[in-house]
């Protein structure tokens, strides 16, 4: 089934309320800032910073899961920006974000997983934050969500790899209960991690 496809229902298929993961980690924000959310999908984490007094811009390849945002934010009384667009051919920008989310974006494969992280880095201002979470490579003994090729999984060490330098605000790997609509349903195998690019 395409993204358009799973998105094209008037359910939110990820819920509308925003990842734990988000609500417990957003802390480290300043009210203002200038937050990137990457493969949002129908703007559950958006709408809620957002609310939190964020500027927050969505990308998503999906066009109805964009539309979705928007109404979500409307019903919600916040705005956010949307752009439409493929990361498999995106330009990002340079420097142009404090914060940039990424939140279950396992659709990509290795090289692509690297090349967004390539462009998150690069489109951070310095000492921005990055913020990602998702599942762990051991989401294959689970039937909660996510992709079952193990390549598009993640471990801590691939994160601190991919980031090296960067200074580690906080990591984990853990299990927890998911309830986030049809899409994240159970026991999970879950990352997080959280990074401040450097400053120079
Ligand atoms: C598992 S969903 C997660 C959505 C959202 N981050 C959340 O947690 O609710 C993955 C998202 O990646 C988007 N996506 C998949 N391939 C993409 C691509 N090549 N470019 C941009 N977005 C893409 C899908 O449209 C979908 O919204």
């Amino acid at each position: 089934m395409s993204w358009d496809e799973r998105f094209s229902g008037t359910d939110f298929y990820y819920g509308t309320e925003p990842s734990d993961f988000v609500t417990r980690q957003a802390w480290r924000l300043e009210r203002g800032a200038a937050v990137l959310s990457v493969a949002e999908g129908e703007g559950r984490n958006a709408v809620w910073l957002a609310a939190q007094g964020m500027c927050v811009h969505a990308l998503d390849g999906s066009a109805p899961a964009l539309e979705k945002a928007h109404r979500l934010a409307e019903a919600r009384g916040v705005s956010i920006t949307s752009e439409h667009a493929d990361l498999t051919r995106y330009i990002w920008p340079i420097g142009a974000y404090g914060a940039i989310f990424g939140v279950f974006i396992q659709f990509a494969p290795p090289a692509l997983r690297a090349a967004i992280f390539r462009g998150m880095a690069q489109a951070l201002h310095p000492g921005g934050l990055l913020f990602l979470h998702g599942f762990s490579t051991r989401q294959l003994e689970n039937s909660s969500g996510g992709p079952k090729a193990i390549d598009q999984l993640w471990t801590l060490d691939l994160l601190r790899a991919a980031f090296a330098g960067w200074e580690i605000l906080h990591q984990a790997d853990y299990d927890a209960q998911l309830d986030e609509g049809p899409g994240h349903a159970g026991r999970a195998a879950l990352l997080d991690f959280v990074a401040r690019k450097p400053a120079a």
